[in-house]
């Protein structure tokens, strides 16, 4: 158990209008416009081995989005890296999601104007979040190409992290129900966007292809070019057609929750003999193993918290 002065953090930490509370006390006014009307944004870094992962891309993505909406953090970026860090080792969890919200925050009694809000900053950290578990990570997930469109980027911005998940959600049900386990939903030209919580990658004949519009700009996603670049595999960022997504040779999903995760049936049909494939598990054991030997590594230090578990 993590506990500090008979606090227990061990199941996740939370910091909320100036104060750290374990994470299932922790709680958002209800009337604050982030819950009332999805009006936020948030960021999600994962720590590893005991280091954040990308941690000042996060930042950086979370700082545009921010500016996106026409909010102000109540903090500067190093008090916000310092709080993250915070809720991370009083946690005391080595492998955690790591999240950052700003929401709109209450207007005045009788008021509905946003510019009278005062924002409100958010941050948490609970256990490892992984889109696929371990086993349909070894055999590749069933992915269904929705029927529900996704949200317009004209109307929410896709590529300021929001929480306006109506379409994902209705997209899962529409895949759970077709017998698939995630989705991807698809634009009004037809072409592939992204799932609840992850980018999308096809590959066909030794090159890969990913959406470039009506997308969350991802760090994984950010991370997979890179890698491609290393090993001198093509990548091609443009429109996806999505009835073309069975013919692909390989496709896989990028998320900081989890990574790089193959994907190998969609639509009820198996893609090429069923298994994930070779460029995808080369990306995948090749993103797992710079992670492990520090690539884009913040070190955490759990100095306290290692002391407190010792006198607790
Ligand atoms: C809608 C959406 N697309 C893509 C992603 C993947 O982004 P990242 O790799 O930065 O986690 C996420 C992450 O949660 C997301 O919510």
């Amino acid at each position: 158990m993590t506990a500090f002065g008979g606090t227990d953090f061990s199941a996740g930490a939370a910091f909320i209008d100036g104060a750290y509370a374990p994470i299932g006390e922790a709680r958002i006014p209800i009337l604050d416009w982030g819950f009332l009307k999805s009006d936020s944004t948030y960021d999600v870094v994962h720590v590893w081995k005991g280091s954040f992962f990308r941690l000042e891309d996060h930042l950086d993505r979370f700082e545009r989005s921010v500016a996106g909406l026409r909010m102000t953090l109540p903090h500067s970026r190093a008090e916000i890296a310092g709080i993250l860090t915070e809720c991370v080792r009083l946690s005391g969890l080595r492998e955690a999601y790591v999240q950052m919200l700003c929401t709109r925050g209450v207007p005045p009694p009788g008021k509905r104007d946003p510019r009278d809000c005062t924002n409100r900053f958010v941050g948490f950290a609970i256990p490892f979040v992984w889109i696929a578990d371990a086993g349909q990570r070894a055999r590749g997930l069933h992915l269904i190409v929705s029927s529900v469109p996704r949200i317009a980027p004209e109307s929410v911005d896709p590529t300021i992290k929001n929480q306006h998940w109506g379409d994902f959600v209705r997209g899962l049900f529409d895949a759970y129900d077709r017998g698939g386990e995630t989705t991807v939903l698809v634009d009004r030209q037809g072409n592939l966007t992204e799932g609840p919580g992850f980018n999308i990658f096809a590959v066909r004949g030794g090159k890969l292809f990913t959406p470039a519009r009506g997308v969350l700009l991802g760090i994984t996603r950010r991370t997979v070019i890179e890698l491609c670049e290393e090993i001198g595999a093509e990548v091609e960022v443009g429109a996806l057609a999505a009835d073309a997504l069975g013919d692909a040779d390989e496709v896989f999903i990028s998320s900081t929750a989890g990574g790089v995760m193959p994907v190998t049936r969609i639509d009820g049909r198996a893609l090429g003999d069923g298994k994930p494939g070779p460029l995808t598990t080369r990306i995948h054991d090749l993103y797992w193993s710079k992670k492990e030997a520090g690539w884009h590594a913040t070190p955490i230090d759990y100095g306290d918290a290692a002391r407190a578990r010792a006198g607790d």
